[in-house]
């Protein structure tokens, strides 16, 4: 008896000891819903008579699920049984289709022989297979540093969220204004990099699903309110163009969504809502400062760029003036060269059209003339082309021709038609055959003058 004794009282240390070393664990660890779960026990020792599992953090008849007598596998279902847990005989519990509703703390009370009773806790997480959540945001389309972007994730379900911009973590900046749950995003005075595709993600260690995403639209601009020329040169303030040719002004900015543009000419608004403005043949009339302006629809806020247009020097149409412009017979004449090309590498004059016999002479760079076949020695040329005539007789009437050659080989061909009036003895004035009726007329005095000129040919 005494050994006996002994071994009971062995044994009863040993109860009580291993007693507090029963555990549990869920099979498996982290269950989804769904999933057939066995609360695993762990440590018990001696023979135990029967098992009570309890669903609740207290040894309440409330949270009783079940009481099982090892000895006949009598199972008594308690107030908490659900309808899926079955005692094994091992002293498990079975949860079969466990839900999240059976998360908590379960108590697994053991009896001996002894009627002596022994606890042992577990604790099982029953998660959910989310739903995709949704997210919504208060306004889509914001106005840049002046909009507050707000977007909230929902989900019917607890869990973790996170967010995802263009299919990416979230940029650190936007990540700062997380509500405290992570399902709001605040973000005060939106900025352009921050439009894109938002998506929340729910998860849990048995499922992650993540939302559509909505898209975001952040205008802005214009700024940079700029002309180009011709599609791509950027433009300094002034464009010199040459005469008769044509420009396509192109301003650009950078806005979203594109601006409306209007130009003006000195001030004066251009029907053009265009992106672009065509010169379409370069004259005097079209100098002036040429202005872009850029309005945004939805920001409201406009900007604009300016680009002076000139005419360039060289381009100047070139015309010939004789001065004096009705010279007499033994006068000199000079026939000055208007707008001639100020990049010029050499010219010619030719009396008649251009051929090598009627060449007068040939102006170098060099400032340098050579005498032409043509020439009589009353002919002297200027470096600003001008061609003078010495001492005037008859036969120096009718055609001249002067050819230009500039730098980048531009060839320019343009004629004048000399007069010589022939000097009288009773100062009375006759054009030579080649004079227009009228040419010599002072304005209002022509047809006196041209009774004259008529009767000319009578005379020779
Ligand atoms: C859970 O157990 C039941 C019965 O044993 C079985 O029919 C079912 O397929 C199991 N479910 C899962 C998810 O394993
Ligand atoms: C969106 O939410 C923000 C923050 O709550 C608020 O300031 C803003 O006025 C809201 N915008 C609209 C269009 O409702
Ligand atoms: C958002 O943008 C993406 C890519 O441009 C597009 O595929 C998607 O349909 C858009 N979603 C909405 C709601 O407009
Ligand atoms: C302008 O150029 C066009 C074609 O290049 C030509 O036909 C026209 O005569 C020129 N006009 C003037 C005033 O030079
Ligand atoms: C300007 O010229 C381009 C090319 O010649 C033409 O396609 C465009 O329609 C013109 N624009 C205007 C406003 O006339
Ligand atoms: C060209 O030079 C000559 C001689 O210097 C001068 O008499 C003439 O007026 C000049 N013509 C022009 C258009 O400048
Ligand atoms: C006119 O000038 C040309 C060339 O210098 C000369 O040959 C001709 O004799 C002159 N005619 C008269 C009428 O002086």
């Amino acid at each position: 008896m005494a050994l006996t004794g002994c071994s009971w009282l062995f044994l009863s240390a040993a109860f009580l000891s291993a007693g507090a070393e029963i555990s549990i664990t869920p099979e498996p660890a982290q269950p989804a819903e769904g999933d057939n779960v066995t609360l695993t026990v762990h440590g018990l020792s001696g023979e135990v008579l029967a098992y009570n599992w309890y669903a609740g953090p207290t040894l309440s008849l409330t949270y009783l699920v079940a009481s099982y007598i090892v000895s006949t596998g009598d199972e008594t279902p308690g107030p908490a049984h659900t309808g899926r847990e079955a005692v094994r005989p091992d002293g498990g519990l079975d949860i079969r289709g466990a839900l999240p509703g059976h998360s908590g703390t379960y108590i697994l009370q053991t009896l001996n022989r002894q009627l002596q009773t022994d606890v042992g806790y577990g604790h099982v997480q029953v998660y959910e297979i989310l739903a995709q959540p949704v997210v919504t945001a208060n306004n889509t389309a914001l106005v840049e540093r002046r909009d507050t972007l707000r977007l909230v994730c929902s989900s019917p379900s607890p869990a973790e969220v996170r967010w995802f911009f263009n299919g990416e973590a979230l940029p650190i900046a936007i990540r700062l204004g997380q509500s405290p749950d992570g399902r709001v995003l605040t973000r005060h005075g939106v900025r352009r990099e921050e439009a894109g595709a938002y998506q929340c993600e729910v998860w849990n260690p048995v499922s992650v699903s993540r939302s559509e995403p909505v898209n975001l639209t952040v205008y802005y601009g214009p700024e940079r309110v700029a002309i180009l020329q011709d599609s791509t040169t950027r433009t300094g303030c002034t464009i010199k163009l040459d005469f008769n040719t044509s420009l396509t002004l192109w301003c650009v900015s950078q806005s979203c969504p594109e601006p409306e543009y209007v130009w003006a000419f000195n001030g004066r608004a251009l029907k053009n809502g265009q992106d672009h403005l065509n010169i379409t043949s370069m004259t005097a009339a079209q100098e002036g400062t040429y202005t872009c302006i850029a309005k945004n629809p939805k920001t409201l806020l406009s900007g604009s760029a300016s680009v002076v247009v000139k005419l360039s020097a060289a381009a100047v149409a070139m015309t010939i003036v004789p001065v004096p412009t009705r010279p007499m017979e033994g006068q000199d004449v000079t026939l000055t060269v208007q707008g001639y090309p100020k990049d010029l590498l050499v010219y010619a004059w030719y009396r008649g059209p251009a051929s090598e016999p009627g060449r007068l002479l040939s102006q170098l760079p060099s400032g340098n003339w050579i005498a032409g076949p043509a020439h009589t020695g009353r002919e002297v040329g200027f470096a600003n082309c001008s061609l003078l005539v010495q001492k005037l007789n008859l036969t120096d009437a009718g055609r001249y021709t002067l050819k230009t050659v500039t730098l980048q080989g531009k060839t320019e061909t343009l004629e004048v038609e000399l007069q010589v009036a022939r000097e009288c003895v009773r100062g009375c004035i006759f054009s030579d055959r080649r004079s227009q009726s009228g040419a010599l007329s002072p304005p209002g005095r022509g047809g006196k003058h041209r009774q004259r000129v008529d009767r000319r040919p009578q005379q020779t």
